[in-house]
């Protein structure tokens, strides 16, 4: 018969081996190690927005886009404008129940500011196939600073479940050498 006030039976309370006391350190210091990559991560990681970050007027950005598109309009592609902006401008896109606007198409190698907002909803751009996402939210302007590396015909796609045109929420974005 055992009670709470005797002392339980057994050896548990020897000193602990002393690979287990090597195990515990190694444990703790890596606790340590992951406990400062936070910090340090969010300061110093690559994941971080490159720009800058403003409030926005849904209804501004919308205008400034127009104006954007306005300016350097040079065709259309399934009811979308094709935008043609000038090396290392500033350039706008938008995202928005369910499409994004405009279609962009940029040179290689060359810096551009991408300001970029949803008008409505949160929407996901997703940059395939390239590994590239970002989550747009409306009433911010992320001006992202993006060097295009390689020519292309890329699809952006909405990752971010925005209603029910989620899945035809597709853009474009074409990269010239
Ligand atoms: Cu926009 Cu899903």
């Amino acid at each position: 018969m055992h009670t709470g006030i005797e002392s339980p039976q057994g050896f548990w309370w020897k000193p602990a081996h002393r690979t287990e006391r090597l195990w515990v350190i190694i444990a703790f210091a890596w606790c340590m190690v992951l406990f400062a990559m936070m910090p340090f991560w969010h300061l110093r990681g690559g994941q971080n927005p490159s720009g800058i970050r403003s409030k926005v007027e849904p209804q501004a950005f919308m205008a400034r886009t127009q104006e954007f598109i306005d300016a350097y309009r040079v065709g259309e592609d399934s009811g979308i404008p094709v935008v043609e902006p000038p090396p290392g401008s500033d350039i706008y896109l938008m995202g928005s129940m369910w499409q994004w606007r405009p279609v962009l198409r940029l040179q290689a190698g060359v810096e551009y500011t991408l300001h970029i907002s949803s008008l409505d909803v949160n929407h996901g751009f997703s940059l395939y196939p390239i590994n590239v996402n970002f989550q747009i939210v409306p009433g911010y302007d992320y001006g992202l600073r993006v060097t295009p590396t390689e020519a292309g015909d890329f699809r952006i796609i909405c990752n971010e479940f925005c209603g029910i045109g989620h899945h035809s929420m597709t853009g474009r974005i074409i990269v010239e050498d």
